[in-house]
């Protein structure tokens, strides 16, 4: 069983969305959930699905090594950020080298970069006018969504487009993919067999 450990700082849809897929494959769990905000939904979501959930802050995370040390420990196949905002820090990347990925909301390189998440991303594609968005997986190194990307999947930007709108079409990919490309990253599918 593949271990797998998910940063989220939001409402946790994707995390969500992982756990179910690979709950019903069980070839990998999700063995925590850690978040920045004590209110995000995410953790709820983590109480429902028996999953342990980890709150921490700044100092934690970027000035000493705690989170790093609980990361060794649990020695995971793979740390994936769903909707989480802050930037991995060196140390843990150092740690865990080809083993961070991420999920962006946009064809990157476009529309990624520092401020870049949730609806700013929707509202910067809307507002440049273009006809289509979609979903980059990527892996994560120490700039802003400019490690290498694993997968991308379109998807259209109707004129009448809201930043909810497009996000909804967004999230839809997501669940689609994401789990998809966990899949394919832990070697646990074969990658023209999809
Ligand atoms: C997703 O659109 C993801 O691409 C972005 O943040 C959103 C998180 O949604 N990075 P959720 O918290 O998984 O519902």
């Amino acid at each position: 069983m593949k271990r797998l450990v998910v940063f989220a700082s939001g409402s946790g849809s994707n995390a969500q969305r992982v756990a179910e897929y690979f709950k019903e494959k069980g070839t990998a769990r999700i063995i925590g959930i850690y978040c920045n905000r004590s209110d995000a939904y995410v953790l709820k979501r983590a109480e429902k699905m028996d999953i342990p959930a980890v709150v921490f802050d700044k100092e934690a995370f970027f000035r000493s090594e705690e989170i790093l040390r609980r990361l060794e420990a649990l020695s995971p196949d793979l740390i994936v950020l769903a909707g989480f905002l802050w930037k991995m820090p060196d140390h843990i990347l150092r740690a865990f080298p080809q083993k961070v990925i991420n999920i962006h909301p946009a064809l990157l390189p476009k529309y990624g970069g520092k401020g870049m998440y949730g609806d700013h991303v929707h509202r910067a594609v809307i507002a440049a006018g273009e006809k289509e968005s979609g979903i980059s997986v990527h892996y994560v190194n120490e700039r802003y969504d400019e490690g290498a990307v694993v997968l991308q999947a379109r998807c259209p930007v109707m004129p009448d487009d809201t930043p909810e709108t497009l996000a909804k079409r967004i999230h839809a990919l997501e669940y689609a993919y994401f789990p998809v490309v966990i899949e394919q990253i832990l070697g646990l599918k074969n990658h023209s067999s999809d």
